[in-house]
């Protein structure tokens, strides 16, 4: 081959490279197009192998044409190359770009079960009346939860309600009734207290029934204490919890652990009393019972009764939560279900 014939066709290969080079549209493209002229059998190669026809003396000049041409597919090469991988880094950054005008996702906080907040309020009215709040045991002796009462071994109140047994003396207890006994029994007078805790009936679960409920018990024992004194404090507690046009209705009814008892209605506080759908019609609903201490219970807690009279009254907490907050079914208190609770 001629020097002349190598010049143009190193001039061929060049023009050749930056077509195919420059029409790459991707890196694996470039690179092939790459090896197809500075590869082992590639066009550049081919003319490296042709060296030997050229005389000797031209071999120098010849080699560094070959160089040059060389040189100038790989920097275009390298160029091409670096601005392909540019571009690719730009759309990666461009896609993976973080807006951090985005608002935060907000952290999702727990909050207070209606029966706790039902609770709170009972609460918050009670002390404001200088009540103190005293909790009991849970697994209770029978001598607290019934004997004390007043209801003792055969009694009808047993049967109404029926518990889960430990063994004979001790008992789930049903109501939250023994704390009175336990307070009254430490003989520190005059006692203003409520109690609120979990109780449990062998009851079928419905909607408005369970096993295991809670209730809050109240107790006065002071010195010339009256069904007046009963009445005042329900009525207020009634109108702080229902609002103060909320009236209230006694009911003659039968604890064994009070004389006389009664049980408290309050007008709905829905229709004001007319009746409508939420008190099924007759205006009123039924709140709690309550009663004077019993004579009898005040003796068998060591406390003498011509000396000191009281008052006692026990409330159911999931009544009061599920009127409050218009549920109708109790057991949607148990199931905590978050779209449920969420609501509160
Ligand atoms: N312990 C009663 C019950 O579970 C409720 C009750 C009624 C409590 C009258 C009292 C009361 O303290 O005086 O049915």
């Amino acid at each position: 081959m001629s020097d002349n014939s190598i010049k143009a066709r190193l001039a061929e290969i060049v023009a050749n490279a930056k077509a195919s080079m420059g029409s790459a549209v991707n890196l694996d493209d470039l690179n092939n197009a790459r090896v197809n002229i500075l590869g082992k059998k590639g066009k550049l190669t081919e003319v490296l192998k042709s060296m030997k026809d050229v005389a000797p003396e031209d071999r120098p000049a010849v080699g560094q044409l070959v160089n040059d041409a060389r040189t100038e597919i790989q920097s275009l090469h390298d160029e091409l190359k670096a601005q392909m991988e540019k571009k690719a880094l730009d759309l990666k950054l461009k896609k993976e770009v973080i807006d951090v005008t985005l608002p935060a996702k907000k952290p999702k906080f727990g909050h207070s079960h209606p029966n706790q907040i039902a609770l709170a309020e009972l609460e918050r009215i009670f002390i404001g009346m200088g009540y103190e709040v005293v909790s009991g045991p849970e697994i209770e002796y029978d001598l607290y939860n019934f004997e004390k009462l007043n209801i003792p071994e055969g009694h009808p109140a047993k049967d109404e309600q029926d518990t889960f047994y430990i063994n004979k003396e001790i008992v789930l207890r049903t109501q939250t009734s023994p704390c009175q006994a336990r307070v009254m029994e430490k003989g520190k007078l005059p006692i203003r207290m409520i109690s609120p805790g979990r109780v449990f009936r062998s009851d079928e679960v419905d909607a408005t029934h369970s096993p295991s409920f809670h209730q809050i018990e109240g107790l006065v024992v002071d010195k010339n204490i009256t069904f007046a004194d009963l009445k005042g404090t329900l009525e207020l507690f009634a109108k702080e919890l229902f609002g103060p046009e909320t009236k209230t209705k006694f009911r003659p009814h039968h604890f064994p652990f009070t004389e006389p008892s009664a049980e408290m209605d309050v007008s709905c506080f829905k229709c004001g009393g007319k009746g409508c759908r939420f008190c099924k019609g007759e205006g009123w609903i039924e709140i709690l019972g309550c009663g004077m201490v019993h004579p009898h219970v005040f003796e068998m807690c060591g406390i003498d009764p011509k000396e000191y009279t009281g008052f006692a009254f026990g409330v159911g907490l999931e009544r009061i939560a599920l009127l409050k907050y218009e549920i109708d079914d109790m057991r949607l208190l148990y199931e905590n279900d978050s779209r449920f609770l969420d609501q509160f």
